[in-house]
Parts: C-alpha cells; sequence; structure tokens
C-alpha cells in the first residue's frame, strides 16, 4: 500500500464492489418480487463489518500500552489527524471518562463483532452499537468519510423485521414485503425461471470467491505480525483494516512561513504564517468541521510533523510552489499572507508542538484554541534559486514565479 492511500479507499472498494450484488439486474423496482437480495450478500456486509472492527481492535491491543492501561483517549482528542471543535471540549473530560471510552472502544471492536454470529437478536444488537459508536466518531473528530462508510455494512445488520419501523404502515414498500414475506412463509415462492437461477450461481461465486480471498485477512487478524490497512489481491476486493494502533502523544505541527526580506537571518525579519484550510495553524482559529469530506494535504502534514522533511520531501515541494505563487498548491491553503503583494523571497518550516488551550484560563479567554511551543526548523529558509539543485536532482519541474497580473483599473 502507497504511504500516501488512505484506508478508508480500499474500504469504499470494497463496500462498492459487494454493493453490486445487492442490486437486481432487470428491474427498477425498490422490491423486486422474484429476486430479493439474497443472504449471501447480507453476509458479505456482516463480514466486511466484522472484519473492520477486529482489525482495529487487534491493532490497538497489540500496538501501544496507552491501549492496555486504557490511557490512549487522554490524548487521542489533541493528536488526531485534524480535531474539529467538540474534540476540543471532549479532551478535557474527567480522567475516569477517558478510561470508560477506551474500555467501550475494546468491548466494540473486539466483543460487540462476535454477536453478528449469535443470532438475529444479537446481530441487530452489534449493528445499533456500531452504527451509534461511529455517530460518536463523526461528532468527536474529521475522520473523512471514513465513519459515514462503516455505517454502511452494520446496515446488515438488522433484518427487514427490525427495520419496518421505518417505514410508514401501509405503505407501498412495506406492504409488498410484508406479501413476499407471507408468501415464503407459505411455501408459494414463485417457481425459479432462468434469471434466478443464474443469479444464484453469482451468489454461490461470490461466497467462494469471498471466502477465498478472506484467508489471507483472517490469518494476518491473528498474527501477531498484523499488518494494518492491507490488500492482499490486486482489485482490492477483501482487505485488511486496522488504525490508531498507536497513538501520539504529543502533537506537532508543520508551519511554513514566508518572508519579503532580502536577508532570512536577519533577525528583524518579519515572518507570516500561511494557513491551511483545517489542520491547526493560527491559535485563534477554531477547529474546523469538514466530516465526511478529507482534506487530503491537511492530512498529509500531520504525517509529515511526526516525521523529518527527509523523509516526506514532498513538503519542500510545497514550499517551492508557494515561493512561485503557485495557483494550484495556493488553492489549497485558507490565507496566503502574500495575496495582493509580492511574492515571498524565503520559505521556511517551522516545527511546533501543539496544545489545546484549557477552556477557563486567560488565555481561553482571549479566544486562544491552541497553545503552542517552538521545537525548531523543519527546514530552514529556501528560495527559488537554493531550490533548484534540489528540484533537478529529483525531476520536478522547477517553479517558475508566475507573472504578476495587470491590475484593472
Ligand atoms: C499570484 O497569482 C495570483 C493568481 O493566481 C495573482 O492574482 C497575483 O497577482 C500573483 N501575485 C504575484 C506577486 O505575482
Amino acid at each position: 500500500m502507497h504511504p500516501h492511500d488512505f484506508g478508508w479507499e480500499s474500504q469504499l472498494l470494497e463496500t462498492g464492489f459487494l454493493a453490486i450484488f445487492l442490486c437486481p439486474v432487470w428491474t427498477l423496482s425498490p422490491v423486486p418480487r422474484r429476486c430479493p437480495p439474497s443472504l449471501i450478500c447480507i453476509w458479505t456486509f456482516r463480514w466486511l463489518i466484522v472484519r473492520i472492527m477486529l482489525g482495529a481492535g487487534l491493532i490497538k491491543i497489540r500496538g501501544d500500552k496507552c491501549w492496555r492501561d486504557l490511557t490512549c483517549m487522554d490524548y487521542h482528542y489533541e493528536t488526531q489527524p485534524v480535531p474539529n471543535p467538540m474534540s476540543y471540549y471532549m479532551h478535557r473530560s474527567p480522567w475516569w471518562i477517558h478510561r470508560c471510552e477506551t474500555l467501550s472502544n475494546h468491548l466494540i471492536e473486539l466483543i460487540f463483532p462476535l454477536f453478528t454470529f449469535l443470532g438475529r437478536r444479537m446481530c441487530a444488537v452489534n449493528g445499533a452499537v456500531q452504527i451509534l459508536f461511529q455517530v460518536v466518531l463523526i461528532v468527536s473528530g474529521n475522520l473523512s468519510f471514513l465513519n459515514w462508510l462503516t455505517i454502511v455494512p452494520s446496515l446488515a445488520c438488522f433484518d427487514d423485521a427490525s427495520l419496518g419501523f421505518l417505514f410508514l404502515s401501509g405503505g407501498g414498500v412495506k406492504k409488498t414485503v410484508l406479501e413476499i414475506q407471507n408468501e415464503d412463509a407459505a411455501g408459494r415462492t414463485p417457481k425459479p425461471n432462468k434469471g434466478m437461477l443464474i443469479r444464484r450461481v453469482v451468489n454461490i461465486s461470490l461466497a467462494v470467491l469471498i471466502g477465498y480471498l478472506s484467508v489471507p485477512v483472517v490469518l494476518n487478524l491473528f498474527s501477531s505480525k498484523q499488518v494494518m490497512n492491507t490488500s492482499f489481491d490486486p482489485l482490492r476486493i477483501v482487505n485488511t483494516y486496522g488504525a490508531f494502533g498507536s497513538i501520539t502523544k504529543e502533537r506537532t505541527e508543520v508551519i511554513f512561513q514566508g518572508t519579503l526580506n532580502q536577508d532570512p537571518k536577519d533577525p528583524e525579519a518579519l515572518w507570516e504564517e500561511y494557513q491551511f484550510l483545517c489542520k491547526p495553524g493560527d491559535l485563534h482559529r477554531r477547529p474546523c468541521l469538514i466530516s465526511p469530506y478529507h482534506y487530503r494535504l491537511d492530512w498529509l502534514m500531520w504525517f509529515a510533523a511526526f516525521q523529518t522533511y527527509e523523509q516526506s520531501e514532498w513538503v519542500i515541494h510545497v514550499a517551492g510552489r508557494l515561493l512561485s505563487n503557485d495557483s494550484a498548491v495556493l488553492s489549497l491553503l485558507d490565507h496566503n499572507p502574500f495575496q495582493d503583494r509580492e511574492t515571498p523571497r524565503w520559505v521556511r518550516g517551522e516545527h511546533f508542538t501543539y496544545k489545546f488551550s484549557q477552556p477557563g484560563t486567560a488565555s481561553a479567554a482571549q479566544g486562544k484554541w491552541w497553545l503552542r511551543k517552538r521545537i525548531g526548523a523543519y527546514f530552514p529558509a529556501v528560495d527559488l534559486e537554493g531550490l533548484r539543485g534540489y528540484f533537478q536532482s529529483r525531476s520536478w519541474p522547477h517553479p517558475h514565479t508566475s507573472p504578476k497580473q495587470e491590475l484593472k483599473t
């Protein structure tokens, strides 16, 4: 898996693939009388939610001591990739709430999924717990569309009887479903025609395929060297999931700054900060709310912040694009301090630790959501001339300054 891929992308592929088999082929009716979705299709979704949860749960208890001593949630809200405003408040829950959260996380990811195999009532309980869990995650942070996507296979844990309340009584859909169920119960199912037989063959082949492709996935789940978010087949039909095996205890951020000063070593130089769409930067800016949307660059900056620029060279690429006033890269940012002015002569990356401010303190009263402390330079001040060699040796096109547009008068 490419390091810039995200687990929910293969999860989307897998969910989409399974959904193909739910659709009737020849009819647009929502409740096709002749070929309701096979139980096999429903079980492929249940199998998916079981794997997602066990993968996530196992990687945690194997990954980080804080999942075993139940302290992980003391850090998670503050250090997760892109916190939202609720994360700020949930971070301040009393310690025993954080312990309970971590414990419930384990129950939900390791115990409840097994309910799927214990009959329709228990299966529905698991479905409800999983959906509730995802809703809590959506409220407490920005994890892109991952949580919304995970709700989809959880829906398969319910059967018609438990979902019936969603349909107004006497409505068309409900009536048809009841009729079909009564016919089934009376043994008056329509004689299988050729289409239904073909469909049955397709469904059984699907079961065999998923079973076969699940072998390496299950072996990985039980392996002590469990890997996260991996596909074992080129089409990514059956994948293994699981992230946040280890939790960062301290939030660090890379902040891009630019100056118009000729001399970057001048202590008087005024360094102004670029702001990303969502990731923490300006201490006064409220954490953003973007779920289910995913700002990829903001997320990658989170990875970059606990590496070095040598490990994430693309950060220098971004710096070059800022120096050349590149509109494509600037469009991924929220605030360019050099907008309507000259482009900066120098750009540098500064490395900071970030902490939530404490509600009720002076800094919070001044409107600060974050407090930060400088660690040092993430990358030194660079200018276009100095980057020439760096870009050339990586065969990146050298950034050109786009000419200043004539101001229309
Ligand atoms: C930077 O590019 C924008 C358009 O993308 C343009 O309006 C602006 O004038 C440019 N700034 C400079 C200093 O060239």
